[in-house]
């Protein structure tokens, strides 16, 4: 059985994107995505997937969630629904879901980790936002906590939850 994790960096009010990009720039957050994620699959809606820099993220299996499969995207496997997306990904040990919004949505229900990044500040003019978590459902098994410095304006915190039994 693969193992599903949410990974995804959320603001003190949830907030996630505006206008279809992220709300802050994390070099650390960005190597900690990066170190978990390669080698595995990573599920994204079109809309994330269109607002990636460099199209499909190298060393990994990138699949996209759209109802316009045929569109064509470039080094990924196209998929209409979660449930195709997980059978593709079935030989996988883990599998992240990678954002955005809609996609999170659709994980919380079946996700069995969750790797978060709560970057200390309020976005109030944020357009996105991480549905709301059940934190009973979950316990934390990491936390780390960082400062600003100056390569990151807000201080933040990385934090791992397991669903409980
Ligand atoms: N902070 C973070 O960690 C983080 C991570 C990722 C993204 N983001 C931000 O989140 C924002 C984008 O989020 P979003 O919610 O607007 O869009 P999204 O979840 O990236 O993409 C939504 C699209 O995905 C497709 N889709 C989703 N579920 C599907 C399903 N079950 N079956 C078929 N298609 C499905 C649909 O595409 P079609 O319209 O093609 O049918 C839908 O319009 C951006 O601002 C981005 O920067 C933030």
């Amino acid at each position: 059985m693969s193992t599903i994790s949410i990974i995804a960096a959320l603001s003190e009010n949830n907030a996630i994107g505006k206008k279809q990009q992220l709300l802050w720039h994390m070099p650390y957050d960005m190597k900690r995505f990066k170190e978990l994620t390669t080698g595995h699959a990573v599920v994204m809606g079109r809309k994330t997937f269109e607002s990636l820099p460099k199209g499909a993220l190298p060393n990994r299996k990138n699949i996209v969630l759209t109802t316009l499969p045929e569109a064509g995207f470039v080094d990924c496997f196209a998929c209409e629904s979660m449930h195709d997306a997980l059978d593709i990904c079935e030989k996988e040990d883990e599998i992240f879901m990678i954002g955005g919004a809609m996609v999170y949505k659709q994980a919380l229900e079946i996700a069995d980790k969750m790797y978060l990044t709560r970057v200390h500040h309020v976005f109030e003019d944020a357009d996105t936002f991480f549905p709301e978590i059940n934190f009973d459902e979950w316990e934390e098994i990491e936390c780390q906590q960082f400062s600003a410095d100056e390569k990151h304006i807000y201080p933040y915190t990385f934090l791992t939850y397991i669903r409980k039994k």
